[in-house]
């Protein structure tokens, strides 16, 4: 098959998985589920760039972001679409703003979509590289982001609140060490981390949804850090394991 001829298919295959409700129509404001025109030009450069030749199966459908597990050249991968409708302005600029790395871009409501997308990929390079437990980056376009698929053929990992049967004080001892590893090597901060974006698979954690991860010299980055061991914290509580957030914090930030 023709790397052109694949690519119409995905696109087709994409179309018929629901997301775009009014095909007929894309140049029309879009609501819900729906994606703009944009947006779709934007995947299907993706496809063309990326090789996808299958889009296998929605995994999230969320308010801010669509996620699909696809194959290109028959390994499966992830594409993040975020979504131009409904990415809040006012939940986003503050953590681009305050964060060097970002503080020069001109933010308006359709680049700040764009912006968000690159910062994800950017947040995802430098946790790799400073060994954090993260999904392997491989590209983003406008309002798109590719990476490395965490699951099985069938179902992707689930997150940590789905997690049973598990040992919680080794998951605990993974997530510390992840969070340091952030912090100290890569500058960095989540900024939402929670056992919601804490995959599993294979007894090992992987730390999703960076977009809105900040450097350590944000003007916030230390209540974020507090917040993030809160919510850590909390659910390792109900899992029978009690730390104090005061002390796990001070773990991260003084060594
Ligand atoms: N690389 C991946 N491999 C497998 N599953 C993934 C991957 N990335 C994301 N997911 C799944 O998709 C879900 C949503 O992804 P993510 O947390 O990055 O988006 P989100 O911003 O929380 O989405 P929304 O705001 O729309 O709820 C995750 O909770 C996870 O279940
Ligand atoms: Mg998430």
């Amino acid at each position: 098959m023709s790397s052109t001829k694949s690519s119409e298919s995905a696109l087709k295959t994409l179309i018929e998985s629901g997301e775009f409700l009014n095909k007929f129509n894309l140049d029309r404001k879009t609501y819900g589920l729906v994606f703009d025109k944009r947006t779709l030009i934007a995947v299907y450069e993706v496809i063309k760039k990326y090789n996808i030749d299958m889009f296998d199966f929605p995994i999230s459908s969320g308010k801010e972001s669509v996620v699909f597990r696809v194959l290109s050249n028959r390994k499966p991968l992830v594409i993040k679409i975020y979504k131009m409708s409904t990415l809040k302005f006012s939940n986003t600029s503050d953590y681009i703003l305050g964060d060097y790395r970002f503080e020069r871009e001109k933010l308006n409501r359709v680049n700040i979509v764009y912006i968000w997308a690159r910062k994800e990929y950017t947040n995802l390079s430098e946790m790799r590289s400073a060994g954090v437990s993260v999904p392997r980056p491989l590209g983003f376009y406008k309002n798109v982001l590719l990476m490395s698929y965490i699951g099985t053929k069938k179902s992707p990992a689930p997150q940590l609140r789905y997690v049973d049967n598990a040992d919680f004080n080794d998951i605990f001892d993974a997530v510390l060490d992840n969070m340091k590893k952030m912090y100290r090597n890569a500058g960095l901060v989540h900024a939402d981390l929670s056992d919601y974006n804490i995959l599993y698979y294979r007894r090992k954690i992987y730390i999703i949804d960076t977009g809105q991860s900040v450097s350590i010299k944000h003007p916030m980055a230390h209540d974020f850090l507090k917040r993030d061991v809160n919510n850590i914290c909390s659910f390792f509580s109900r899992k029978g394991i009690k730390k104090d957030p005061d002390i796990i914090f001070k773990s991260i930030v003084d060594g």
